[in-house]
């Protein structure tokens, strides 16, 4: 769906609500806080989706992606995995559109005997954190799915790990937010956010214009840190984490791989219909995003290990990436310590899983609310050192 049928343009220049950043998670908010009757404007300085959002593989993987360490995060994933079905029903339902939501399972997989040590290590944790894992012999494997080479040593199912295509997400996200009556802006970028003392007033765009808003919502994923006009000990610290990814398709169609296929420590995602992605890279360079030929290589021949069949597919796009990451790898979702200005960012490798939740989240503290014990957890103070300041948002009548 081109943009542009998602947007509409409005003379309206105050909100209730500026959403800075047009992606994933900024749009899943604005939908949300629009059905509660928050007045909102979403400026995106590109296309709606197209940047970050655009490159994750969509995985909505709360088991394969935990950590003992981060048991928090993994409430979290699981609390938004949960949601994902009916999050789903109702934006199909809202826009007729299909958000390509693959209930397909995840086999993560071992090709040598490291590998299969460290598939038994991580098969222990999840029982212990009472995740629902299954260990597979590789004949019980290549039974789900044949094109996995003679090689495979080991592997545990994950039944409940799936998949979301993330583009058509945020195409669909971007109509249902105009469809709840929100202001889509695409391509205009935002210089600054404006104060009055310690309280937000909106934002200033590139153009010189001036969106008043009573809260304003930073949701420009590892960008939303260097917003200028946030003070410096106000700011949640992020830094890029770049994940190189390759688009295939397969000419015969689909049916080669029918689960998210894990490798350590890639993946590669089947859409459902016969297209592909192969992720990713982690790395810490800063804000490069340029594709490298020793990515796509370990990339391939690791797939291809795995997947031989994966030799025949067509590249059609290489494109990377980058992670919002925080210190702790978890989110910031609600108040700052200014009044007014509210963050959903930081979502590091799970922004897309994330999506549900921290729009629920992030749209019961607009609209005033208390945060529950779980949501707490991710305030942006544990970083800042500060408190969220004054009201945490505006009293909707209901
Ligand atoms: N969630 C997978 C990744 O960030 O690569």
């Amino acid at each position: 769906m081109p943009a542009e049928e998602a947007t509409v343009r409005s003379s309206n220049t105050s909100f209730d609500v500026a959403v800075v950043g047009g992606g994933a998670v900024g749009l899943a908010v604005a939908w949300r806080a629009a059905q509660r009757g928050l007045r909102l404007v979403v400026l995106e300085r590109g296309e709606p989706g197209a940047a970050t959002s655009s490159v994750a593989a969509g995985m909505i993987a709360p088991v394969s992606e935990a950590l003992m360490s981060e048991q928090r995060l993994l409430r979290l994933g699981l609390a938004s995995a949960a949601a994902y079905p009916d999050f789903i029903a109702e934006l199909e339902e809202a826009t007729g559109l299909d958000t390509g939501y693959l209930r397909c399972g995840t086999l993560a997989t071992a090709r040598d005997r490291d590998e299969a040590e460290a598939l038994e290590r991580e098969l222990s944790m999840r029982r212990e954190l009472g995740l629902s894992v299954r260990r597979l012999r590789a004949s019980e494997a290549r039974r789900l799915e044949p094109a996995l080479a003679p090689a495979l040593r080991l592997a545990l199912d994950v039944p409940d790990d799936h998949v979301i295509d993330p583009r058509r997400l945020t195409a669909v996200l971007a109509r249902a937010v105009v469809r709840a009556g929100a202001v889509l802006r695409p391509r205009t970028e935002v210089a600054a956010l404006t104060l009055s003392g310690d309280r937000v007033t909106g934002v200033e765009l590139a153009s010189g214009d001036r969106v008043a808003a009573d809260q304003v919502l930073v949701a420009a994923g590892v960008w939303s840190s260097a917003l200028p006009g946030i003070p410096e000990d106000v700011r949640v610290p992020l830094r890029p984490v770049k994940g190189q990814t390759l688009r295939l398709h397969d000419p015969e169609g689909p049916g080669l791989l029918t689960r998210v296929l894990r490798m350590l420590p890639g993946y590669i995602v089947p859409r459902g219909d016969g297209r592909y992605v192969l992720g990713a890279t982690m790395e810490e360079r800063g804000f490069d995003t340029t594709m490298t030929a020793g990515a796509v290589f370990e990339l391939l021949r690791d797939a291809v290990e795995l997947v031989p069949g994966i030799g025949e597919l067509v590249i059609d796009e290489l494109v990377a990436g980058l992670r919002p990451g925080t210190p702790d790898n978890a989110p910031v979702i609600g108040p700052g310590a200014l009044r007014g200005l509210q963050w959903a960012t930081g979502h590091y490798r799970h922004g897309i899983l994330l999506t549900p939740i921290t729009a629920e989240i992030a749209a019961g503290l607009l609209v005033g609310e208390e945060p529950s014990e779980l949501a707490a957890a991710f305030s942006s103070e544990r970083f800042t050192g500060r408190a969220a300041s004054g009201p945490r948002g505006l009293a909707v009548a209901t």
